[in-house]
């Protein structure tokens, strides 16, 4: 049993891919206690309007605040696309005043900004991420002269969750999405999607060695530490029992089978309803 509840880090996904980005975190930084939530019953996010996915990511928050969260990092790209800005403006002033919310796209994009040579970066996400063009914004607000190439992938979610990376078909599907970015010379390229980091040796085939790819996992984890540093009086308020509690809406095998290839060892899971 843990002492204090009230001392998680929160790692919210739209289902298990945020398991991957977790996992890189509980690598760089294996001491805290995590407390991971997947909206397995609602996902996919990816192909929903900027509306529903904000409405679904301020009640997983509301969730994963009273169940002792102090900090929130939401994994999922299309949450944080299109739910984060308005949750830190607007609903953690009037609601959480002392709580904090982060997001995954803009430690990838001042990854890829420190990266760019040539100032042409590529990005592959859902519909819903690549719609809301927040990579392109954060991008160009760190450099105006970065120039910014989307591709959405819907098929890739699908591709990994039925276990297919390594097929043809996701071979042939990896390079129609990809060939477009590399037509248009990136020199960079974000894997803007929770799932693409286990696709990211096969994009490596396709893109070759002269391509940068900011995997979200490895940065992730590097900038939150770094975040930390920053805020000690969020630091100090983490508990450091070294746990790590699978929360999901939804509960089916395909959430332990995957999720625990995602984290990298078996996982257990708890069903909670919202
Ligand atoms: N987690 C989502 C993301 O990173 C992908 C899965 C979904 O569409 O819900 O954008």
């Amino acid at each position: 049993m843990l002492k204090n509840k009230e001392n998680f880090v929160g790692v919210f996904d739209s289902g298990f891919g945020g398991i991957n980005i977790l996992r890189g975190i509980v690598k760089k930084l294996p001491d805290y206690n995590y407390f991971y939530f997947g909206d397995t019953a609602r996902t996919p996010y990816g192909t929903r309007s900027k509306e529903i996915v904000y409405e679904f990511t301020r009640q997983a928050v509301d969730f994963m605040f009273a169940n002792g969260c102090e900090i929130i990092i939401l994994a999922c790209n299309t949450a944080s696309s299109s739910a984060l800005r308005k949750i830190q403006r607007k609903y953690l002033p009037m609601h959480y005043p002392a709580k904090k919310v982060l997001g995954v796209l803009i430690p990838a994009a001042e990854e890829a900004a420190a990266r760019t040579k040539n100032k042409r970066v590529g990005i592959i996400a859902t519909e819903g991420t690549v719609r809301s063009a927040v990579f392109a914004r954060e991008l160009t607000k760190i450099n105006p002269q970065i120039k910014v190439f989307q591709n959405p992938c819907p098929l890739l979610v699908p591709i990994v969750e039925a276990g297919e990376q390594n097929s043809k078909a996701a071979k042939l599907i990896l390079e129609k999405y990809l060939k477009p970015l590399i037509k248009k010379n990136v020199d960079t390229l974000i894997l803007g999607c929770t799932h693409y980091g286990i696709l990211e040796k096969q994009i490596r085939k396709i893109v070759g060695r002269s391509i940068s790819i900011i995997s979200e996992a490895k940065v992730v984890a590097k900038k939150f530490k770094d975040y930390l540093e920053r805020h000690p009086e969020v630091k100090s308020k983490l508990g450091k029992d070294g746990v790590v509690f699978f929360n999901s809406t939804d509960l089916t095998g395909k959430f332990i089978v995957l999720g625990s290839k995602f984290f990298g060892k078996k996982i257990k899971a708890r069903k909670m309803v919202l």
